[in-house]
């Protein structure tokens, strides 16, 4: 009954949120009687300056008989001029391919009164609560043909939008399982005006709506939908998009939230999961106890949710955040009146809140 969990900490801030967020993690698995293993892995450029490999061979043999991998941030300019294939970035996308990792889980939501956090105004993000849903393994990411190529002109490079009927299928379903979950909502978000892939993308979602005729599907050209979601993001209630535009637009949504550091994520395949912050290793503030851990912090919360089936922690650990986000921040998101602390400090008070919260009802199995 045990679960196994590989965490890698990975490059920059990585390790330092990652540390935070095991901490939770204990406490939160106590808390419900559940009994879990960690062990570490290596991942990144760490990794390639250990190994010569990004992902080395046993670390993506550990992440595979997991039960959830927990994964803080790579990448890192020391990295920056090395061969496309051994960049940090190539081992994590390498993860997701290899553990088919293919919905990946992005809520935005607004913890709090971190409201005032916003670069937006207060009547613009209040009650903001999105969920992007970003196809992970497919689309001009992972995309054959690739790489440089001789044109008319002269040396160029390309890269190739592809998507199967399949591939937009099952992250169609996942949109709809969610949507239902959430508020019934779904947007499908393309670019039929000028791409074939997204034609199909449009014309498959119509396909798997017959089949989820509860719930009410609408489409938005990429564009327009980032405009959207700087408009007026309360209109939007789950979101799903291929591999690129869900990158862009989950980066968007997350200044909605105040900062990157609040968001989490969830990489899901038929067999496997991984959990991570949305923001990246931030080489500029690491190692020197500024970064905002708490991103990671609800990454662990969404593992209780998807993973393990226990939902009840997940918002035990949002409701410790939202507690500590009253009265502490990180530099990220500080304001006047709240007391400015650090990484560790900020992920003790949360993982302390955690633990003197009321015990954690857990249905037996
Ligand atoms: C993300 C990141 C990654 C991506 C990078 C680090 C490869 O930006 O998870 O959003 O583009 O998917
Ligand atoms: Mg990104």
């Amino acid at each position: 009954m045990t679960k196994h969990i590989v965490v890698m900490p990975g490059d920059g801030i990585g390790p330092e949120v990652v540390a935070q967020a095991t901490q939770v993690l204990r406490v939160a698995a106590g808390k419900a009687g559940l009994p879990i293993a960690l062990s570490e892995a290596i991942i990144g450029g760490g990794a390639y300056d250990r190994t010569g490999s990004p992902l080395p061979e046993q670390s993506l043999d550990a992440a595979r008989k997991a039960d959830a991998v927990l994964l803080g941030a790579v990448g890192g300019p020391k990295w920056d001029t090395l061969a496309f294939n051994l960049r940090p970035e190539r081992g994590l996308l390498r993860l997701r391919a290899e553990l088919d990792l293919f919905a990946n889980l992005r809520p935005a939501a607004i913890y709090g009164d971190l409201v005032d956090a916003s670069t937006l105004k207060r009547e613009v993000v209040e009650g903001t609560d999105l969920m992007v849903i970003r196809e992970l393994t497919g689309g001009i990411y992972f995309g054959e043909p690739r790489g440089p190529v001789q044109t008319a002109h002269g040396a160029g490079a390309r890269n190739t939008m592809v998507y199967s009927e399949w591939e937009v299928e099952r992250i169609m379903r996942v949109g709809f399982d969610i949507a239902r979950k959430r508020r019934g909502r779904l947007c499908s978000v393309d670019k039929a005006n000028v791409l074939e892939v997204s034609v199909m993308w449009r014309r498959i979602a119509e396909q798997v709506h017959k089949a989820h005729p509860d719930i009410v599907l609408e489409h938005l050209y990429v564009d327009n939908a980032a405009m959207q979601l700087i408009r007026s993001p309360r209109q939007f209630d789950t979101i799903v998009t291929g591999n690129l535009f869900g990158d862009i637009l989950s980066d968007a949504a997350a200044m909605l939230t105040g900062s990157i550091g609040m968001l989490p994520s969830a990489s899901i395949g038929e067999r496997h999961a991984l959990y991570e912050p949305v923001h990246g290793s931030a080489p500029d503030i690491a190692g020197q106890d500024k970064a905002n851990p708490l991103a990671t912090i609800l990454s662990v919360g969404m593992m209780f949710r998807y993973t393990f089936n226990l939902p009840q922690v997940d918002e035990a650990i949002q409701a410790a955040v939202t507690d500590v986000l009253a009265t502490h921040r990180t530099p990220d998101i500080h304001a006047a009146g709240k007391t400015l602390v650090g990484c560790r400090e900020i992920g003790e008070l949360v993982a302390r809140r955690l633990a003197d919260a009321p015990p954690i009802a857990v249905p037996a199995v």
